[in-house]
């Protein structure tokens, strides 16, 4: 049998993060039927559309997609094409597991952290206006809907995977009405979990405190803009940006990418780093059922990273690049079923 993935490699970093995912993926010997397609400023030179209709309906009919970081303009420019497929596809739960690698040197051991940010609204709604020239009004949308169905994930995932504490985190000490709703939707949902302990932290707050001391939060739930913030410095506990994945789900569908962006400063080098689109990687061969090959792919890894020179020059004593990171993991890939005939 063989899995039908809608590809979407991206731009900057992407195209290389992806290659070697891809490379990796295919070891394991499980089948997949790409459905390869560019978007954003690439698929509008080419198609004139920054996400053409073949990549909807290929999505709706693989339910599945991998994709790479795509660019988004500062300041200008078109809307992020992440954050319309998330909406288009109402993938409402950005799933970020903050996990340390065996042999990666950070700053803290033993992190296990998981985040879950809601993917579909807060200030990412994209309504903004110029009310008089020098005067700009962005909305940000919280509903009933949304924060319930967030906060039930959380639970619903800590009642299944026996994890124990879940902290709200929120800003309604000064958004008392969008935060405040966030909170009581959080609050009512937490009722019905009562063999997990709730608790709720100010998002400034919790910035401090997880520098301080990750190890006192087991999972995070929060809107959209405080997910994207808190992730990308949760990143730097295990390594930085080139180790965290992500999973947006959805009832329907499911698309897996990194937590990183398109990292114009690396791109085309051959020197990023792949791990956290690998790691998407793993989370979608289990969404798929394809348990085995997301173990095989997790002990070659942690072989390879006994071996700073086999790693990317991100992480300290790393020498390879992209593509001999990706030629080292599969090594050991092929080492492994050598061994088990
Ligand atoms: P970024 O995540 O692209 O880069 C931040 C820093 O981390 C850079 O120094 C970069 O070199 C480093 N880095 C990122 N990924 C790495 C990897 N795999 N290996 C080694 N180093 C890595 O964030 P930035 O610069 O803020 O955003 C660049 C562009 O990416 C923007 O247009 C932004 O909108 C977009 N973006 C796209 C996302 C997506 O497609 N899901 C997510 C985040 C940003």
């Amino acid at each position: 049998m063989s899995h039908k993935v809608t590809l979407i490699p991206g731009d900057g970093i992407g195209p290389e993060v992806s290659q070697a995912t891809v490379r990796i993926l295919e070891a394991t010997g499980v089948k997949f039927e790409w459905e390869s397609f560019a978007v954003g400023a690439d698929a509008f030179e080419k198609h004139g559309e920054y996400i053409p209709k073949e990549v909807i309906e290929s999505i709706e009919r693989t339910h599945v997609g991998l994709k790479g970081p795509v660019t988004t303009p500062v300041g200008g420019g078109f809307s992020s094409i992440n954050v319309a497929l998330r909406q288009k596809f109402e993938l409402y739960a950005n799933f970020r597991p903050i996990r340390n690698l065996p042999h990666i040197p950070t700053r803290y051991p033993d992190v296990d952290l998981i985040i879950v940010r809601e993917n579909t609204e807060s200030l990412y709604s994209g309504l903004e206006h110029e009310v008089v020239p020098g005067v700009v009004e962005s909305l940000k949308i919280i509903t009933e809907k949304a924060s319930t169905r967030i906060a039930k994930f959380a639970f619903e995932y800590a009642r299944k995977n026996q994890r124990k504490k879940i902290h709200a985190i929120h800003k309604a000490n000064i958004m008392k009405l969008s935060d405040g709703l966030f909170l009581r939707c959080c609050r009512t949902v937490a009722k019905g979990f009562p063999e997990i302990t709730y608790g709720e932290h100010i998002v400034d707050n919790t910035c401090m405190q997880l520098v301080m001391n990750p190890y006192q939060y087991d999972m995070l739930v929060m809107e959209n803009l405080y997910g994207d913030i808190i992730s990308d410095l949760c990143a730097a506990f295990v390594g930085g940006l080139g180790f965290v994945p992500s999973a947006n789900l959805g009832d329907h569908c499911a698309i897996f990418e990194a937590v990183h962006g398109s990292a114009p400063d690396i791109a085309g080098k051959n020197i990023a780093n792949p791990t956290a689109l690998l790691r998407s990687g793993l989370l979608m061969l289990r969404h798929l059922g394809e348990f085995d090959a997301s173990t095989q792919i997790r002990n070659a890894l942690e072989k390879v990273y006994r071996h700073p020179e086999k790693l990317t020059k991100d992480i300290p004593g790393g020498q390879a690049g992209t593509s001999q990171f990706a030629d080292a993991v599969i090594e050991e890939m092929e080492k492994a079923k050598t061994a088990s005939v």
